[in-house]
């Protein structure tokens, strides 16, 4: 069992845990997920991890509610605990395993777009730490869906806040800004790291494709295991099909087929869907779809 040490709500909403987990706090580094499980009838969630604290003993992970598992967890109060808290998965952000000399000599921008704030934290945290300062965009909807903003200002060069509706900050969506640092404001980027909707990745790597700025994102497609096993979480990376949960989660963005990683996540929304994937897939489509037995 995995204690929930702190269980807070953000503004909007989202929510804060810190969970013991200290063999997860040891190892992991920025870039990196969990998979957690309420109780033994849970659904396995994947939650990037957001800070951690390795004498402590916990990771801090930050959620938004979309549907019933996600909703259970705003339940969770200090002193519940997670059945089970697996971690840490995927690769860490080539940032903090790359050359260090050649990291500092990047100029880097990262756009956060809603709960993508809380993945993108700890890398401009650790960044920080090594001596490199990177700009941050944070966008939302609207002022309530701004997450972290103190957080990331403690450890960020510049950050530049946006809202759609223009109720905080500076109005329009994260693309707008990218374009007013560059085109109008005289700032010139190396690396963009993107994090957020998929739809806002995706329209984010059309304008830093434009502006010639190669761009990491960080995809959450579907996943069951998380562990490479089952292929839910399956993306087409320029000529090749990667699983996102060992792969990745991060990927150069200005390969991804955007459109059919939506679609597929818009598949698994219906039975009909899910049955379509298992037919389009047929022996390679090994879990998620509900019907075939390999999310169980
Ligand atoms: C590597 C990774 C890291 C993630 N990190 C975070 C995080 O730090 N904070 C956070 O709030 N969320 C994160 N997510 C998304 C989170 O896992 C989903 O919100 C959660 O699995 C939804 O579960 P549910 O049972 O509550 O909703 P469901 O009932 O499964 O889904 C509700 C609706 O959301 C859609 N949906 C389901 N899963 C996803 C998904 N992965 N992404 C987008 N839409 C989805 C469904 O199609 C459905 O319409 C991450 C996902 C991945 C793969
Ligand atoms: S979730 Fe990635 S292979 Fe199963």
């Amino acid at each position: 069992m995995y204690k929930i040490k702190k269980a807070e709500k953000l503004t909007g909403p989202n929510y804060l845990m810190v969970v013991e987990a200290p063999r997860i706090a040891k190892h992991c580094l920025p870039g990196q997920f969990i998979i957690a499980k309420e109780d033994e009838k849970g659904e396995r969630i994947p939650l990037t991890i957001c800070d951690y604290d390795r004498e402590e003993g916990t990771i801090t992970i930050v959620f938004q509610p979309i549907g019933a598992s996600t909703e259970k967890f705003t339940r969770l109060k200090a002193g519940d605990s997670f059945r089970d808290f697996v971690g840490p998965l995927g690769k860490p952000s080539e940032l903090c395993t790359d050359d260090l000399e050649e990291v500092k000599k990047k100029k880097i921008l990262f756009v956060a777009g809603g709960v993508g704030a809380a993945p993108v934290y700890p890398q401009v945290k650790w960044l920080h730490e090594h001596g490199i300062e990177a700009d941050v965009i944070i966008g939302g909807r609207t002022k309530e869906l701004i997450l972290l903003e103190d957080e990331m200002k403690a450890v960020a060069g510049n950050v530049y806040i946006t809202t759609d509706d223009g109720s905080y900050g500076r109005t329009g969506v994260v693309t707008k800004v990218i374009e007013d640092l560059v085109q109008n404001e005289g700032k010139s980027y190396d690396l963009c790291v993107a994090i957020g909707p998929m739809i806002m990745m995706k329209f984010t790597c059309m304008t830093t494709k434009k502006l010639n700025i190669p761009t990491v994102v960080s995809m959450n497609p579907i996943m069951v295991d998380g562990t490479g096993m089952c292929g839910a979480c399956r993306l087409t990376v320029g000529d090749e099909v990667k699983f996102a949960c060992v792969d990745g989660p991060e990927f150069d963005g200005h390969l991804i087929d955007f459109d059919a990683a939506m679609k597929r996540q818009m598949m698994y929304k219906t039975e009909e869907g899910r049955a379509l994937l298992k037919v389009r897939e047929g022996d390679t489509h090994h879990g998620g779809c509900g019907n075939c037995g390999g999310d169980e």
